[in-house]
């Protein structure tokens, strides 16, 4: 089963995901995630993406697939995974497509998460993550018992570089541009699964975990 997250910077992909590999038994790769690990690495990857990743665009699509590419070839993802944030293009599509197909593979869905222009920057401000144990704090919703300290491992939390107001402007305009065209291309293939995730309609990942759950077994997608 090969499932993709798509969604503007803090729609829940990296915590929709996370309940889903436990649901679904399949690994999470997110290609943030692998970037900032080579950024805390200074490999020449990281010192790379990091370029970019700061000015909130998009690392070099030629880059990203490469990568993907050799992630996909690995052991741990040949029965399922979860793409949280790949791809973000349509040429990353395509690639995608490719990539695939030579494995007799394809995309079985893609999870579209929308969310209100002014809740996103609430949680993006307000993010902290444990950098040992990846558990995810939100200052106001989410808190922590103790302040900084992650309540799972006892680690000091982390504010991540681009959680910030003006770099998160230049994350939406980046995923209005270059990723949202993507929603028309699964739409089109008829893999689209949209599901909005707000406090506005208590709407939470807990609950669009639970219904995608319910729909591929419904649709029985594999
Ligand atoms: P990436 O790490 O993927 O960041 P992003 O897309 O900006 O998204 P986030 O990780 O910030 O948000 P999320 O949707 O995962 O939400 P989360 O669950 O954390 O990418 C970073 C950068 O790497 C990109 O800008 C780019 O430069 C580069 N990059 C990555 N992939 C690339 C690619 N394919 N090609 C080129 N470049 C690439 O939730 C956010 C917060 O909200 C948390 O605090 C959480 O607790 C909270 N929250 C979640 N759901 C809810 C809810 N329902 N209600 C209230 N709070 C909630
Ligand atoms: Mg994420």
């Amino acid at each position: 089963m090969i499932i993709i997250m798509l969604g503007a910077p803090g729609t829940g992909k990296g915590t929709v995901s996370g309940m889903l590999s436990n649901e679904l038994n399949i690994p999470q790769v997110s290609t943030g995630d692998i970037f900032r690990k080579h950024i805390n690495e200074h490999t020449e990857l990281g010192e790379l993406a990091e370029k970019y990743i700061s000015k909130g665009q998009l690392v070099p699509d030629d880059v990203t697939i490469d990568l993907v590419k050799d992630r996909l070839q690995q052991q741990d993802v040949q029965s399922g995974v979860i793409l949280d944030g790949f791809p973000r293009t349509v040429k990353q599509a395509e690639a995608l497509d490719n990539m695939l197909e030579n494995m007799n593979k394809n995309v079985s869905m893609t999870i579209n998460l929308t969310t209100p222009e002014k809740e996103l920057i609430e949680r993006i401000v307000n993010r902290r993550q444990c950098p040992n144990c990846k558990a995810s704090y939100n200052l106001v919703l989410n808190p922590p018992k103790k302040e900084n300290i992650c309540d799972k491992c006892g680690h000091e939390l982390t504010k991540r570089k681009d959680d910030n107001k003006d770099t998160f402007k230049d994350r939406l305009k980046t995923y209005f541009n270059q990723t949202s065209p993507l929603v028309d291309y699964y739409e089109k293939q008829n893999k689209l699964y949209s599901a909005l995730v707000s406090q506005s309609i208590n709407k939470m990942g807990k609950d669009v975990t639970k219904d995608v759950v319910e729909y591929i077994k419904k649709n029985h997608i594999t």
